[in-house]
């Protein structure tokens, strides 16, 4: 029995490859990327219940991929999902602590999470098509900025931007705000303006390692960006 068991063993792992489904490989480097990105706000099982929600007192919440409560990914065709996932809420009228994902990840490496997602709720999309995703992603220039000293209508309006991008759904200041991308509270004392700058356009060219999505904004909005951020002392 014990030889019979082994002889079945042996054949399922010789002719595996047959078995395997098209498309196994870029599910798994999806779910790898989507552990590292989107699981925080997400959950590890796409449920919509990570760490930062309940730090964030997130409204609207992170969406259930896995439509549990009921049918809403199954609806969304993949271009729309590829959409979400690059462009964020912002790009798809909905609300920014969802961020933009095109600046941080290929589209070859956003496919794969959207393939990733698939799996994860009944659909009837054909799988994705993987022949026209870049495989090189666009980085964003980082010119000089001018932060000077912040005013009062300074902070108040850089708390907007701050607002506006959903940087709370990570980070949290004065213990307001999501868990996983550290306390901003004393900020001001730990970088310089353009640092800070650079950590907010191009995160991977500060810390190779860096989890933070790279946020497309415009200069003028930066400075006023970094000047609040700058204030937090
Ligand atoms: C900082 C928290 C956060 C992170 C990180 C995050 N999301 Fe989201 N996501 C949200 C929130 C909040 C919503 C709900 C937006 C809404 O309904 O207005 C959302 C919505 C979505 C949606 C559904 C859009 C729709 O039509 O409702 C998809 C798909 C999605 N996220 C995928 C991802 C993927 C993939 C990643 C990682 C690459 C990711 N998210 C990372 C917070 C986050
Ligand atoms: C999806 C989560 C996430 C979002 C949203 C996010 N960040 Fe981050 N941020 C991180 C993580 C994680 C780090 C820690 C270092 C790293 O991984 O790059 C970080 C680091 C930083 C730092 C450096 C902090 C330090 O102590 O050195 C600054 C400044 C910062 N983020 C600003 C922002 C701003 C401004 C926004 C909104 C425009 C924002 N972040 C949105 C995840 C996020």
């Amino acid at each position: 029995m014990r030889i019979l068991c082994s002889i079945i063993i042996l054949m399922l792992a010789l002719f595996q490859p047959v078995f395997s489904f098209a498309g196994e490989k870029e599910e798994a480097m999806g779910k790898q990327l989507f552990m590292r990105y989107c699981m925080q706000c997400h959950g590890e099982q796409g449920l919509g219940n990570g760490p930062n929600v309940k730090a964030a007192e997130m409204d609207p919440g992170p969406r259930d991929l896995c439509d549990v409560e009921k049918p809403y990914m199954k609806t969304k065709d993949n271009a729309y999902l590829i959409t979400a996932i690059a462009d964020g809420g912002l790009g798809i009228d909905k609300s920014a602590l969802m961020p933009q994902f095109k600046y941080t990840l290929s589209d070859y490496q956003i496919f794969t999470i959207a393939a990733f997602i698939r799996t994860l709720h009944k659909h009837d999309s054909p799988p994705l098509d993987f022949s026209k995703a870049k495989r090189t992603k666009e980085t964003l220039p980082v010119k000089k900025i001018e932060a000077g000293k912040a005013s009062k209508r300074d902070k108040l309006m850089g708390k907007k931007v701050y607002k506006k991008y959903g940087c709370s759904g990570c980070h949290a200041i004065n213990e307001n705000g999501g868990s996983t991308g550290g306390d901003l509270s004393t900020v001001g004392l730990k970088h310089d303006a353009h640092k800070m700058w650079q950590i907010i356009k191009d995160p991977l060219s500060v810390n190779t390692d860096s989890k933070m999505p790279a946020y497309n904004i415009d200069e003028k909005t930066g400075a006023i960006l970094v000047k609040y951020l700058s204030s937090l002392k």
